[in-house]
């Protein structure tokens, strides 16, 4: 049997509990999975991508085939660098569907043969994002189902820092 390996890609700013559903869930099918983080310079972002490569090996540690990287410009030049050429992403609403299949179209037209498998959100997590788990977070809301109490904490001590600086 032929090892299968998949790229799980992401912003993960922070990572959700609806990300790591998706890559658990991977696990079931995949052999191996490699979580990279997209270093993208006009985002932006609360969390530098250290810190979120730091929080998703905290938080997938229990898995030995899953890595967690980050990488820089195309994905499709990640992937032919680690050999790699499928990619998995969670859908959970029709808009992100519009979104994925423009992604996954330029994708194969810049790496013919590259796959994107699609994998249904659990409606449970169907409402989650990184931007409305940091705007709870920031009015004091609970992160309880949304994303993992190490994951709340680290949020919760970005969120006061960047408070303190702005004061
Ligand atoms: N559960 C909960 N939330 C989820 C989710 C899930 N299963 N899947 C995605 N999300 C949320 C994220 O939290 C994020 O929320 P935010 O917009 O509030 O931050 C949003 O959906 C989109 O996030 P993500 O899945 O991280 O995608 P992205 O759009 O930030 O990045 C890349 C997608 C990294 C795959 C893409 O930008 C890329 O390939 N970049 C490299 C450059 C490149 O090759 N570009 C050409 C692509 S054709």
């Amino acid at each position: 049997m032929t090892q299968h390996s998949v790229i799980c890609p992401g912003s993960f700013d922070p990572p959700t509990d609806g990300h790591i559903n998706i890559i658990e869930r991977g696990l079931e099918i995949f052999d191996h999975i490699t979580v990279a983080v997209a270093i993208n310079r006009s985002k932006k972002t609360i969390f530098d991508p250290n810190e979120r490569v730091n929080m998703l090996s905290e938080l997938l540690k229990k898995h030995a085939n899953v890595e967690i990287d980050s990488f820089e410009g195309l994905l499709v030049d990640y992937c032919k660098k680690k050999k790699i050429n499928t990619i998995l992403r969670g859908i959970r609403t029709v808009s992100d569907y519009e979104y994925e299949l423009q992604m996954s179209l330029a994708n194969r037209i810049l790496y013919p043969g590259f796959e994107t498998i699609f994998m249904m959100t659990e409606g449970r997590f169907s409402h989650i994002s990184s931007s409305i788990i940091k705007e709870v977070i920031s009015f004091g809301g609970s992160g309880k189902s949304m994303i993992h109490p190490f994951v709340e904490k680290k949020l919760r001590e970005k969120l006061k820092t960047e408070l303190t600086q702005k004061n």
